[in-house]
């Protein structure tokens, strides 16, 4: 198959060298103005489908995006960006028009939901890893309402994540959220508020549990721990040997 590309619109600009990208793709716009481009040996296997007008998708080189949901915008003025040498599932939800979602180079994902229902931004550093599970999102999806003034209080807010951040398996970042660079969120966490740069913080809400700390993509292998090293006293040693 190699470069599928459904053009229901005016104006549409593509730009994919179709003998440089991985794979298939398929691309299918309805609307006008739209800019899509994917660069040399990058591939998304599900597509790209765009409905609406003046959206732009720019995803870098070398970057795979896995998974069976195709990247998906409906509405006009939204912006996807994803850099070089990003892996992994990545589903993006944008239904609003003027959403934003940017993604450093290197960032990796086991699976991850972004919500852009609401034209806020979503701001990913470089070469984070975001393990499975991880939801994070600009918008609560419904409102909640004062009942003096009869307002909605519960508004939109952009979510800010710095680079080399590790978000660990089953991690939600809510509306509003900031994390700062090299810093690591424990399992099971919800982040609604700030996280300071280079810390560890888990909990629902999030809370910091260790600063001055970074991580390393590799596992660091330790000793493997041999149960005779502890044996101080010979006698026992020498018992054991002859059991
Ligand atoms: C975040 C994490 C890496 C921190 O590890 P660590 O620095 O060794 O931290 P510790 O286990 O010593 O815990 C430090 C404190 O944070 C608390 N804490 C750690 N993880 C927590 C979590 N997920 N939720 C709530 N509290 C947590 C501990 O109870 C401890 O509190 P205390 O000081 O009051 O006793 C680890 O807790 C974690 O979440 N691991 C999961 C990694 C993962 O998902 N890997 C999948 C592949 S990416």
């Amino acid at each position: 198959m190699g470069l599928e590309i459904q053009d229901q619109g005016s104006n549409n600009r593509v730009e994919v060298d179709a003998d440089a990208i991985d794979g298939d793709l398929r691309i299918a716009i309805q609307g006008d103005g739209n800019h899509v481009r994917v660069g040399p040996g990058s591939s998304v296997s599900a597509g790209i489908d765009i409905v609406g007008n003046e959206n732009t998708v720019i995803i870098g080189s070398r970057t795979r995006l896995l998974g069976d949901v195709p990247l998906e915008i409906q509405g006009d003025g939204n912006s996807l960006r994803v850099g070089d040498r990003c892996y992994g599932a990545l589903v993006a939800r944008f239904t609003s028009s003027g959403a934003g979602l940017e993604v450093g180079d290197g960032t990796t994902f086991q699976s991850v939901l972004m919500s852009l229902d609401e034209p806020k931004r979503i701001t990913l550093g470089k070469d984070c890893l975001l393990a499975g599970a991880i939801w994070i999102t600009v918008t609560d999806m419904h409102s909640i309402v004062d009942l003096d003034s009869g307002k909605r209080i519960n508004s939109a807010k952009d979510v800010v994540i710095g680079d080399h951040v590790w978000l660990t398996m089953n991690v939600t970042v809510l509306k509003g959220a900031r994390i700062g660079s090299g810093s690591i969120i424990g399992t099971g966490s919800v982040v609604a508020g700030e996280i300071p740069a280079n810390s560890v913080a888990a909990g629902v809400p999030a809370r910091v549990q260790r600063t001055n700390v970074t991580w390393k993509r590799d596992l660091i292998r330790e000793e493997p721990h041999r149960s005779d090293e502890r044996e101080t006293d010979p006698t026992v040693t020498h018992a054991i040997r002859r059991l």
